[in-house]
C-alpha cells in the first residue's frame, strides 16, 4: 500500500483539491529557525504525507515526509532555512483510491531570521465557550496583525467535564479549538498551559496529549526563544501544585540566569482579586512561589483561571529584595466573567472584557499591551532591563471570614 501510494504521489502534480476525509488541522506546535513541528488529525487510522517547499519566486524542491499509520500525525520538519517562507499541505493516504489525492489547502509559515533581535508573542486564556466559539473567534481574528512568534493559552481551552473527549473530531475540540483558531494555527505555533478544565477527566487528559504531543512527556516544560527563557508550570487547580515542581522550577531558573528575560506561565493566578481571591486553593503556597520568582529574577508571570484582566504592581517578597515581579491575569476569551475588585497592589483591573496580551521583547525592553476583542488597547506596561521599579512588598493577609467564599 505504502509503495503504491508513493508511486502514485510522484505522479500527482502540485495542485490543490479539497479534503475528502474529516480531518482536524494542520497546525504548528513549534517553529524555530531550522525546524518546525506540524500536527494533523484524521478520523480514521491512516498514513499521511506532508509536502512542503520554500515559497518564493524560485520555489524550492518539494520535500515529502510520511507519518505512521494512526489518527494523530506529527511531522518534524528539519533542516529548514532561517528567515524563509514555506508552503505546505497534507496528503492523506487511504485504502480508497478516490481519496488518494485528498489534500488540505496550502498553508504557510516563515521561519524566524537568525539572530532574533526582537520578537512578540500573544498570551490569553479561558477561551472555552459553552454556546459557540464566536467570542474566541473574534479575539483570535486579531492575532496575526501582531506577527507573533507563538500564541500561548493560559489554560481552559476546553469545556471539559461531560464534554471531555479524547477525539479531536469531538464537538468540544472542534468548537473551542480548531474552528476559532483556523487560519492562525496553520502558520503560528500554539502552546498550552494546562488548565483544570483541560485535564478534568481521563478523556480530557488523553485529548490534550493528542493535540499537543509535547505534553505526553510532562505538563510542565521550558523553552528558550532567542534570549528569553520561558517556563510553563502545571498548576491547574491550586497553588500547592507548585510544590511538586519547585525543584525543577528552581533548576530551570538557574539555567535561565544568562537569559535576557525570564517569563513564567501557570493556569491558577497566584495573585487575584477576583472570585478566587480568598480561596484556600489560591492562598496556600503563593508566598513561596513569589519568593522563588523574586530570588531567580523572574520578570513576568502570566496566568489564567480567574476570568478577568488584572495587572499587579511589581511585587517583591521582602524589604530587602532588589527585584520585583509583574503578575498579569489574562483570563477571559469566551467563558463567563468573574469580576475582580482590585486592591492596593493592583495596577489595572478590567472586568467583563475578553482580552489578549501582546508581549514585545527586545534585549533592553519588555512591553506588554492588553487588547479587547475590538483590538483596542486598554492597558500596557514596559519593563527596562537597566532601570526597574522597586515595586511593592507583598504583605497581604487574607480575610479569614471570606475564605471559601
Ligand atoms: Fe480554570
Amino acid at each position: 500500500m505504502k509503495t503504491l501510494s508513493l508511486v502514485a504521489l510522484v505522479c500527482i502534480p502540485w495542485i490543490h483539491t479539497s479534503f475528502a476525509l474529516d480531518v482536524r488541522g494542520p497546525y504548528l506546535t513549534d517553529l524555530q529557525s531550522d525546524r518546525a513541528t506540524i500536527v494533523f488529525h484524521t478520523e480514521n487510522d491512516t498514513e499521511s504525507i506532508i509536502e512542503y517547499r520554500e515559497h518564493s519566486s524560485n520555489p524550492g524542491q518539494v520535500v515529502r515526509k510520511q507519518s505512521q499509520k494512526g489518527k494523530q500525525h506529527v511531522f518534524e520538519l528539519e533542516g529548514l532555512t532561517s528567515g524563509t517562507r514555506y508552503s505546505y499541505h497534507i496528503v492523506n493516504l487511504t485504502q480508497d483510491p478516490k481519496e488518494l489525492v485528498s489534500r488540505t489547502a496550502p498553508s504557510f509559515f516563515t521561519t524566524p531570521s537568525e539572530p532574533i533581535s526582537e520578537f512578540s508573542f500573544i498570551a490569553y486564556g479561558d477561551s472555552r465557550d459553552r454556546y459557540a466559539p464566536k467570542r474566541h473567534n473574534a479575539l483570535a481574528s486579531n492575532f496575526l496583525k501582531y506577527k507573533p512568534s507563538f500564541v500561548i493559552s493560559t489554560g481552559d481551552i476546553l469545556l471539559g467535564g461531560p464534554s471531555s473527549s479524547a477525539s479531536m473530531l469531538s464537538e468540544d475540540w472542534t468548537l473551542n479549538f480548531f474552528r476559532p483558531l483556523k487560519g492562525i494555527i496553520e502558520s503560528v505555533p500554539y502552546l498550552l498551559v494546562v488548565g483544570n478544565h483541560d485535564q478534568d477527566s481521563p478523556a480530557a487528559l488523553e485529548g490534550i496529549q493528542e493535540a499537543f504531543p509535547n505534553l505526553k512527556e510532562s505538563f510542565h516544560y521550558a523553552f528558550r526563544y532567542s534570549k528569553t527563557h520561558f517556563i510553563v508550570l502545571h498548576v491547574a487547580n491550586q497553588m500547592q501544585e507548585f510544590q511538586a515542581q519547585k525543584i525543577w522550577f528552581s533548576e530551570e531558573l538557574e539555567k535561565a540566569q544568562d537569559a535576557d528575560w525570564r517569563i513564567v506561565f501557570l493556569h491558577v493566578s497566584p495573585f487575584t482579586t477576583g472570585k478566587y481571591r480568598n480561596y484556600e486553593w489560591t492562598l496556600s503556597g503563593r508566598e513561596d512561589f513569589l519568593d522563588t520568582c523574586v530570588r531567580y529574577k523572574v520578570d513576568l508571570v502570566l496566568s489564567g483561571h480567574d476570568h478577568s484582566y488584572q495587572r499587579f504592581h511589581p511585587l517583591r517578597a521582602t524589604d530587602q529584595d532588589s527585584h520585583a515581579v509583574v503578575f498579569v491575569v489574562t483570563a477571559l476569551a469566551g467563558t463567563n466573567p468573574y469580576p475582580a475588585l482590585g486592591d492596593e497592589y493592583t495596577a489595572k483591573v478590567v472586568n467583563k472584557t475578553d482580552n489578549f496580551c501582546v508581549v514585545d521583547i527586545s534585549t533592553e525592553r519588555l512591553s506588554l499591551t492588553a487588547y479587547d476583542n475590538r483590538n483596542k488597547p486598554f492597558d500596557s506596561v514596559t519593563l527596562s532591563r537597566n532601570s526597574r521599579e522597586p515595586g511593592m512588598v507583598w504583605r497581604h493577609a487574607p480575610l479569614q471570614d471570606q475564605i471559601g467564599e
